[in-house]
């Protein structure tokens, strides 16, 4: 029979200690909202252990904003509200409350939504525990030399059972226990049920603690795990740094098994939602962030800043360039120092050389931009060459328009575009041209002053010292 399981996630919290405009849960951390990750992770834990389940998330504080990113991102996660922020013992009664079903699961997952290193193997090891051992609730634990904050595992004198105590309520023996409780727990629902409906909140912080549904003399165990990392809680912004930091070395690791050469992982920052192709080369100091999908045998040299791109097979970026929702395609070559903006689409083999800004552009197959040009809302044909110093003049103060360049043209050195302006297939433009009037397929032209040269005459303009 497959077992079936609720899973919660409590998200209610004010996160005062963040002191962040963002409700904590939405705190953005390695490319995802903070909550994303337990969500992703007992989604995934229940889908793989094959569980009859349901997710529910507990809000409170600035709820609308969660429930705003969960219908979009995560549509079947449901929500119930806590009125007031009583406590995590509170949000569980708000859970069971709510959610008459509940009671039909054998078992209730809890976790916290301020844990983002939390994968789904620790899911996995304390369902596995709460199994093999029959016991009404599990949490999970570690050891750590810094406990501050922690509530601190207390075991019993008999061998049975245990308790957790806060830090606020903890005496100074009970300080220097270093076995700390995760936040993450699975217990028998039945048991849950009857502990919650028991807590009172008659300790330093005034709050139901739902650590007090674990006690002596109960058949409850903790589940001391040999590496805290992975249940690091995030409570203010030097702990969401820490954790950013080591979901940052996780990733690289990661990418590094899968046969990506990430050359100084510790100073490399790759958001959680990259993907990378086997054979890429990331060189230090680079971001890539949000929603890049990099191809394989891309080479991404130092200092580059890539933001939701797409970047094709073979491709080289070089070093300090700066792409945002960018397109580029299959043994293009960018930078170093090129800034390619929002709706940048390059074709296979293009290249955009040094102190090149795009912006909505199309740049078809073999295009070449090498050198100090800005080409912004355009359309450019196949095998274009540009030269140094081309502007498309795209602005007129008030509205933006279009440049069009066919293929196969040859646009000279130091000209501009004033846009809206087509220029057909085949064209040459003769260096130091302004082209305002559209130019015919196979068309020539020049448009700047003609040169007059009067010999003997430059002394007359040479200043020299006297
Ligand atoms: C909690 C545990 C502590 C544990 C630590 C692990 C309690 C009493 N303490 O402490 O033993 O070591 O987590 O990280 O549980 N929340 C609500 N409603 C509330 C209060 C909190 O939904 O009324 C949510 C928060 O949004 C957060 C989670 O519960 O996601 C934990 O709350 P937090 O205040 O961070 O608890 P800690 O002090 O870290
Ligand atoms: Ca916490």
């Amino acid at each position: 029979m497959t077992d079936s399981i609720g899973m919660v996630i409590m998200a209610a919290g004010k996160g005062t200690r963040m002191k962040h405009s963002l409700p904590k849960p939405l705190i953005p951390i390695s490319g995802r909202r903070m909550m994303d990750f337990p969500l992703l992770e007992s989604l995934f834990f229940a889908e793989k252990q094959g569980l009859n389940s349901h997710l529910y998330t507990v809000l409170g504080h600035q709820s609308q904003q969660i429930e705003n990113h969960l219908k979009n991102y995560f549509p079947q996660v449901k929500t119930v509200l806590q009125r007031e922020q009583k406590g995590t013992g509170d949000a569980i009664r708000s859970y069971l409350e709510a959610v008459p079903e509940a009671a039909d699961h054998a078992y209730t997952l809890i976790l916290c939504a301020d844990t983002p290193l939390m994968t789904h193997r620790e899911l996995e090891k304390i369902y596995q525990e709460m199994k093999t051992q029959n016991l009404d609730a599990v949490c999970a634990s570690f050891k750590t030399d810094n406990p501050e904050g922690y509530g601190r595992i207390v075991s019993s004198k008999n061998g049975m059972g245990f308790k957790i105590i806060e830090e606020k309520d903890a005496n100074s023996t009970e300080k220097l226990i270093n076995e700390v409780n995760s936040g993450l727990y699975i217990v028998k629902t039945d048991y849950l049920m009857k502990k919650v409906s028991l807590l009172d909140n008659k300790n330093a912080s005034g709050e139901f603690y739902l650590t007090d549904i674990f006690d002596e003399g109960e058949k409850v165990s903790s589940l001391c795990f040999s590496s805290a990392d992975q249940f690091m809680g995030v409570n203010d912004l030097l702990q969401l740094s820490i954790a950013d930091r080591k979901l940052k070395k996780r990733k690289a690791k990661e990418l590094l098994q899968q046969g990506i050469y990430i050359m100084d992982p510790s100073h490399t920052y790759i958001d959680d939602t990259v993907s990378i192709g086997p054979g890429s080369i990331v060189s230090p100091n680079v971001f890539l962030r949000g929603n890049c999908v990099i191809g394989s045998n891309v080479m991404i040299d130092a200092g580059c800043v890539i933001s939701d791109c797409e970047i094709g097979d073979n491709a080289k970026i070089f070093s300090h360039s700066h792409l945002e929702k960018a397109r580029v395609g299959y043994e293009s070559h960018i930078g170093p120092f090129a800034r390619l903006r929002e709706g940048t689409c390059l074709d296979q083999k293009v290249k955009i050389g040094n102190f090149v800004e795009t912006k909505k552009v199309n740049l078809e197959k073999g295009v070449k931009v090498s050198h100090l040009s800005y080409v912004g809302d355009a359309e450019v044909g196949e095998n274009t060459n540009i030269g140094c110093g081309f502007i498309t003049c795209n602005y007129d103060g008030k509205n933006k328009h279009k440049t069009v360049i066919g293929k196969n043209c040859f646009i000279g050195s130091d000209s501009q575009t004033i846009a809206p302006v087509t220029i057909g297939d085949n064209c040459f433009v003769a260096s130091g041209s302004s082209i305002g009037q559209s130019m015919p397929d196979g068309s020539f032209s020049i448009s700047r002053g003609r040169q007059e040269t009067k010999e003997g005459m430059a002394k007359r303009f040479l200043k020299r010292p006297s």
